[in-house]
């Protein structure tokens, strides 16, 4: 191929890969990271907070390590639209504007992400939390651009209604995706199909189960995860009549049966690393630990890596303690997450382990061994059990620590440990 052809081709893959596109999708070429307000603030956000987490992000190190995109999520705007129809900040918790907070992320080589809903409220307007009806029903290419005009990169956009089936969901969604698009400002579409009322017991109505491919950047596989294992108390909140929650087991597994696609990646919620379950209105009476133990955090993040997820931290980070800033900038986790490869999955089970396994475009592989139970498990990296050949050499991706293929490892409960395997 002449030399020219050849530069042109990768200057349009490059460009396929980051650049807007006809159909209004991104095109991102890795999945995003950053910080949204929900997990830690929920409708009680403000700008200063939203200020101190983006400082935050860069003094810490984490904007560095790759998280760029500060979204705010429900609850930043005014109840009421301004005359002429146009969302607009609240006029006490966002003084200064959207603009200007838009302006104020982007100063510090951050990236901007706003919180809607397609119907007629929000969430937090269809559960009461917060007065109003804003949605964007009705003005869906007005919102956009006053979106567009404001410096958003990211909109988070949130179905929170009655269930629908993916086809008239698409419809909505492609709705906003269009608008996106025509603003000429390439924004990331992160949508949300599963309705409050999605309902385990149907699977249709939650979003992890229809093919979105051309309707959006990312899409939520299911209901909003919180720092529980698993989802025995979610589905205790579910039949009290709260609308489902997921916890990090219940996640992983569901995620596990997930297809992957080609145009846009699948979200299992964001990270509940180092948050609280009593900031997420948990009712005081479920008697759990507020946080996630340290072991469960890392098989979130572990995890989420293993299956090429978005990583969005929902922590406070002004009050981040240092192991937790150690994991969420971990590089090699972070690497396995970003990678070009497609996600990895499920590739066996030794007893009670599950292993994972991801082919890395280097030709390096990932390999995730995942104790789901509450009792320990013990397991080897050899070649009868997972497949790793005499010439492979591991590396721990936490540690950086070589693990020899014929040493036990211990798998304390509700763990994860994470190997780079090398052959040849
Ligand atoms: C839904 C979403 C959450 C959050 C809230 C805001 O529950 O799944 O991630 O955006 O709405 O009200």
């Amino acid at each position: 191929m002449p030399a020219l052809i050849v530069v042109l081709t990768l200057l349009a893959g490059a460009l396929a890969a980051c650049g807007s596109s006809d159909s209004g999708l991104v095109r991102l070429a890795a999945p995003p990271m950053g910080w949204n307000s929900w997990n830690a603030f929920g409708c009680g956000i403000n700008q200063d907070e939203v200020h101190a987490a983006a400082d935050a992000l860069v003094s810490t190190g984490m904007r560095d390590a790759g998280y760029r995109y500060v979204v705010v999520d429900d609850c930043w705007f005014d109840p009421a639209r301004a005359a002429d129809g146009s969302l607009r900040s609240n006029p006490t918790t966002f003084p200064d504007g959207m603009a200007a907070l838009g302006r104020y992320l982007h100063d510090r080589g951050l990236k901007f992400g706003i919180y809607e809903s397609p119907s007629s409220r929000t969430c937090a307007q269809v559960n009461g939390t917060y007065t109003g009806s804003t949605g964007s029903a009705g003005h869906v290419a007005q919102d956009a651009r006053t979106f567009a005009k404001w410096g958003v990169d990211f909109l988070k956009y949130d179905w929170c209604g009655p269930p629908a089936s993916t086809d008239q969901m698409r419809r909505v969604f492609s709705a906003m995706r269009t608008a996106l698009r025509d603003t000429g400002r390439p924004i990331v579409l992160s949508i949300n199909p599963n309705s409050v009322e999605a309902n385990p017991a149907m699977p249709e109505t939650i979003g992890g189960a229809g093919d979105w491919s051309g309707a959006a950047d990312l899409v939520r596989t299911g209901q909003d995860v919180y720092p529980l294992w698993d989802n025995a108390i979610a589905d205790w909140v579910y039949t009290n009549g709260s609308y489902t929650i997921a916890g990090i087991r219940d996640t992983i597994e569901r995620s596990a049966s997930i297809a992957a696609h080609d145009d846009y990646y699948n979200d299992p919620d964001m990270l509940v690393i180092g948050t609280s379950l009593s900031t997420l209105g948990f009712p005081a009476s479920a008697s759990v630990p507020s946080y996630l133990p340290d072991a469960q955090a890392r098989v979130q993040l572990v995890m989420w890596a293993m299956l090429g997820a978005p990583l969005m931290a929902g922590n406070d980070l002004t009050r981040m303690s240092d192991q937790t800033r150690m994991l969420l900038t971990s590089p090699g986790v972070i690497a396995v997450d970003q990678d070009r490869s497609a996600p990895g999955g499920r590739t066996g089970r030794v007893g009670d382990i599950e292993v994972w396994s991801r082919q890395l475009a280097d030709g390096d592989r990932a390999v995730a061994l995942f104790n789901p139970e509450t009792r320990s498990g013990t397991l080897e990296l050899d070649a009868q059990a997972i497949g790793i050949a005499a010439d492979c050499r591991a590396t721990d991706v936490l540690t950086g620590r070589s693990q020899s293929r014929d040493a036990p490892i211990i798998l304390a409960p509700t763990s994860v440990e994470l190997y780079r395997v090398r052959c040849g």
